[in-house]
């Protein structure tokens, strides 16, 4: 099975702030660090050090070089990628001391991506492979089609949430990956289990709802399987839910069941919210095995 992620690389501006600004205030900051990030990049890193053989699929422009330098340092294959953008997408983050944070997106290159990119693309792609995305490039759509058509099997994990997403055939999507906020806003719901059976009547085959500090839920139309969190200091959240996307996704590729999928993402994202930064806090699977034993 070749896996591919398909999604954003942003460069992520990141300022530690004394709390979250209020409307109107200005704030001096702590602490500024340029990091590489974007929801595509940091799952496709987390799959790979999860164990799989990753081929990515995105646009950047002149500025974000680095981006592409790093996955491939990385052992992430990064051939298909567009380089001919304008600017390469960034994310404006704002840390408090709690690891809370907030974002501001600027698409670029991430939003200039088209059909005809998309179609080259997954024209090296068969019934036997899989594609992952997010919400945060161009052609989501189009993209989640097409490639459903081909039979590929497809992950999606809807990604900022905007109202649009409410638009999409979710069905074309034969796991769904999102968090609670994502899931209440796109299929309602007042209990996990609610919103997780709610978001399966829409039509994906697997429904993983993660629930921040509460772990994750997972139903596939006849199992319904709770995970609790393990209990960490966090200190900055970002990108925590894309490592839990890349480690849990991996493992029930692989054939683990449900709770063993979802305990390995969780512990994976856990070690990752105890350290500054999203992609280069993601940690390797000795670190994640190492924290499972000391956690059984
Ligand atoms: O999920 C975290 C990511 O969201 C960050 O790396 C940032 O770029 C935004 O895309």
């Amino acid at each position: 099975m070749k896996i591919l992620v398909f999604g954003s690389f942003n460069i992520d501006k990141v300022y530690s702030l004394p709390h979250l600004p209020e409307r109107g205030e200005t704030l001096y900051c702590g602490g500024y660090e340029i990091h590489v990030g974007g929801k595509g990049l940091n799952q496709a890193l987390a799959f790979s050090k999860a164990g799989a053989d990753v081929s990515v699929g995105g646009k950047i422009g002149k500025d974000g070089r680095f981006l592409t330098d790093y996955l491939q340092k990385c052992g992430i294959d990064i051939g298909d990628i567009d380089h001919t953008g304008e600017f390469t997408g960034h994310t404006i983050i704002e840390t408090d001391p709690d690891g809370q944070n907030q974002m501001i997106l600027f698409g670029g290159a991430n939003r200039e991506i088209t059909p005809e990119y998309c179609d080259k693309l997954l024209s090296k792609y068969s019934d036997a492979d899989l594609i992952l995305t997010q919400y945060e490039t161009s052609c989501v759509e189009y993209i989640l089609e097409r490639a459903h058509s081909m039979g590929i099997k497809t992950a999606l994990n809807p990604s900022p949430y905007v109202d649009e997403i409410k638009n999409l055939e979710l069905g074309k999507a034969d796991i769904l990956i999102l968090n609670e906020f994502e899931g209440k806003s796109i299929a309602g719901g007042d209990t996990d289990e609610e919103t997780a059976k709610a978001l399966y009547d829409l039509g994906s085959k697997e429904i993983i709802l993660t629930l921040g500090s509460r772990g994750a839920v997972y139903y596939n139309g006849s199992e319904y399987v709770k995970c609790p969190a393990f209990s960490v200091r966090a200190v900055d959240t970002t990108g925590a839910g894309d490592t839990f996307t890349g480690y849990c996704l991996y493992e029930l590729l692989k054939g683990e069941k449900p709770l063993k999928a979802m305990m390995t993402g969780c512990a994976a994202s856990a070690l990752e919210v105890t350290k500054h930064g999203a992609a280069e806090t993601i940690p390797d699977r000795e670190a994640v095995e190492k924290f499972l034993k000391e956690n059984e």
